[in-house]
């Protein structure tokens, strides 16, 4: 089972020939986004929420009917609680700078996870940094796996703030979010969610989830570049100053005096992206369409594919999970001897795109012993011929290296 009857959807697959297998990295885009980008700045564009002729009307009115769609697509109470960002990066960015340096002081502390992305990780450090408090990290075992009462014992009255993603760029992992959550709303925290990794491939209630912050990015689900979500709880966010200042966030300003605009505008500084938005707002219904059933029914099934063939290469490591269902569409592996730098090389000489490096996450390569791996990560548009030639290609790198065992 494969993807083959979604990719005339992706105009890319008609001109780019390669094998895109770096999905984790970002997604390719339908056609149905391009054109709702596009045609955002053919029919409508001029600089919304600012003026009051037609153009500007309708401008606005595409914006807000796309924050009204990310609500739905996540199941918030409000469009107050849906701040558009460019990214994850900056979403969780807002949240440490203007919750964090605002509610935390020292011997606070901070929980967070080692498995976490850098965009998940330094906002905290610098928090911890500059308010006194401390960071306290989370470990899994060698499978990326979090023990609950490791959770348990780490959150304490003391901890104001812990942050996990919701599943692992690099292991695939799925981690105990809701377990996080919920106990670190028993010692008064609050918690982040980054969702970067999970929104493109499941279904995210956050009246259920309960997280008080959430972060995601438009790009690693089909949408634009450039357009990020943050959702937070109302009362939070109405508590939290801005993140930045200047136009667009505020009702009015005098010599002496400054009355910032309502949520969700407060943090929604400058000129907005409101073609990302409408582009992302047609991605969530490109989801819809297609459906997560769909979507992970195909990439299970893909997954295992290529995790049952990696098994059997001799001197090739997966990272994490021991079995293709741990995985949630992403396999990182290092070859003995090989660098995965070569590694990627190697492939992309055969038409295949992977990525190899550290993948943002320094501490969780660290702890497992490694300085760089290569990482498969795949989408439902992918095909049963891809992995197969993504893994004949792998299983050749050693003995093309010059290795004869
Ligand atoms: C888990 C996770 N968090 C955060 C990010 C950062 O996303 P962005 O670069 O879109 O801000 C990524 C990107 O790869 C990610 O995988």
């Amino acid at each position: 089972m494969d993807g083959k009857a979604f990719r005339a959807d992706f105009p890319i697959f008609e001109i780019e020939k390669s094998m895109y297998l770096d999905n984790a990295a970002t997604s390719q885009k339908p056609k149905c986004v391009l054109e709702a980008e596009y045609g955002f700045y053919e029919k409508m564009n001029a600089n919304p929420l600012r003026g009051f002729y037609p153009l500007s009307v309708e401008a606005t009115k595409a914006y807000e009917d796309a924050r009204e769609k990310v609500r739905g697509f996540i199941n918030a109470a409000s469009v107050k609680e849906i701040i558009f960002t460019r990214n994850t990066t900056e979403s969780i960015n807002l949240i440490a700078y203007s919750y964090g340096l605002n509610n935390l002081c020292r011997n606070d502390e901070i929980v967070v996870s080692i498995t976490e992305h850098h965009s998940n990780l330094l906002p905290w450090r610098m928090v911890a940094d500059r308010t006194g408090a401390k960071i306290k990290y989370l470990y899994p075992n060698k499978e990326g796996e979090f023990d609950p009462a490791a959770i348990d014992e780490a959150i304490t009255e003391r901890t104001k703030i812990a942050a996990m993603g919701q599943v692992s760029n690099v292991l695939g992992s799925l981690n105990p979010i809701d377990h996080l959550i919920k106990r670190v709303h028993e010692v008064g925290g609050v918690a982040v969610i980054d969702a970067a990794q999970s929104a493109p491939h499941m279904a995210i209630d956050v009246k259920k989830m309960n997280p008080d912050f959430l972060a995601f990015s438009g790009h690693k689900m089909f949408g634009p570049m450039g357009i990020g979500v943050l959702y937070g709880r109302k009362e939070l966010l109405e508590a939290m100053p801005p993140f930045m200042e200047g136009g667009e966030m505020v009702d009015i300003v005098r010599f002496d005096y400054t009355k910032y605009s309502e949520l969700p505008h407060k943090f929604e500084a400058g000129t907005v992206n409101a073609g990302g938005a409408v582009g992302l707002s047609a991605a969530i219904d490109y989801i819809n369409k297609v459906g997560f059933d769909t979507m992970n029914e195909i990439e299970e099934s893909l997954t295992k594919r290529a995790f049952e063939a990696m098994k059997n290469i001799p001197h090739l490591h997966i990272l994490g999970g021991d079995s293709a269902e741990k995985h949630h569409g992403i396999i990182s592996f290092t070859l003995d001897d090989v660098h995965p730098h070569d590694v990627s090389a190697i492939l992309e000489a055969d038409g295949i795109d992977v990525r190899a490096g550290h993948h943002c996450a320094g501490p969780l390569l660290e702890f497992l012993g490694v300085n760089s791996a290569t990482r498969l990560s795949l989408m439902f548009y992918n095909t049963e011929e891809e992995i197969d030639a993504f893994t004949k290609s792998v299983a050749s790198i050693r003995e093309r290296m010059g290795f004869n065992d």
